[in-house]
């Protein structure tokens, strides 16, 4: 694992720099592979990479897109990651529908969900079953409390070794989300963290010892690239 970490000055250079990573690694994967793979992750920080990506004239048959977590409501809802990566990105570009993966979240049980969404990527991946899938990117972000993707502080998800999905749990309200294994197979893990008020935790994710079980984000531990992308006001002196 290289962890790279860069302070840009506010969150538009947080973007300019997620959006030249990408392309970088898009125009490397469809350059080796004929495919590109990208898992994004919800809040609000990564909207306007998402409007920008919308802007690049790419090869959109060869990019398959995914999410790393989702709440669990339907997508028109105003909490849905998928909604949101849709209004911002999908529905302005012409990408086929059938790149497009989201999870799904109609079932009355999460957990179906969280088994529906690891099966379909065994068989978009075409997995044996145990095996771990390596997406080119998977992009995150953390909460004030060191969560990342849907992987929360205390919660049995953070103990799932041997999944790809699985379900997290905030406030008691489900999500699905990839497992820490599953992020850590990502050939480039990006995270996007902007504001003062994830410096605290930050300074915990960061530090040489800690608690992952407190700060989930400690977990992300990717074989390949790691990219911590700050804007001036979460950043910390690294230690
Ligand atoms: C989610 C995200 C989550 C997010 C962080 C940061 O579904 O909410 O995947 O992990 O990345 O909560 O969110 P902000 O970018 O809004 O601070």
């Amino acid at each position: 694992m290289t962890r790279q970490v860069e302070v840009l000055p506010d969150v538009a250079g947080i973007v300019n720099r997620a959006l030249a990573l990408i392309l970088e690694r898009a125009e490397a994967a469809i350059a080796q592979r004929g495919t590109f793979s990208i898992a994004l992750s919800g809040g609000s920080t990564p909207k306007p990479l998402y409007e920008a990506i919308a802007q690049q004239p790419l090869p959109w048959d060869k990019i398959q897109v995914f999410w790393g977590d989702e709440r669990y409501v339907p997508p028109d809802h105003p909490d849905s990651n998928e909604g949101m990566a849709r209004r911002a990105w999908l529905d302005h570009v012409p990408i086929p529908a059938a790149n497009i993966h989201p999870m799904d979240t109609t079932p009355a049980d999460p957990t179906v969900a969280a088994d529906l969404y690891e099966q379909h990527l065994q068989q978009v991946f075409q997995l044996a079953p145990g095996d771990f899938p390596s997406l080119d990117v998977v992009l995150l972000g953390i909460g004030d409390d060191g969560h990342t993707a849907s992987l929360f502080p205390h919660t049995k998800a953070l103990t799932v070794g041997d999944r790809l999905i699985t379900v997290g749990n905030k406030d008691d309200q489900p999500r699905i989300t990839f497992t820490a294994p599953l992020i850590n197979h990502a050939r480039c893990v990006i995270f996007l963290v902007a504001g003062a008020n994830k410096r605290p935790a930050l300074t915990q994710i960061f530090a040489p010892e800690g608690d992952a079980d407190t700060y989930p984000a400690r977990l992300i531990q990717p074989a390949g690239e790691l990219w911590w992308l700050l804007d001036q006001a979460a950043s910390i002196p690294v230690p």
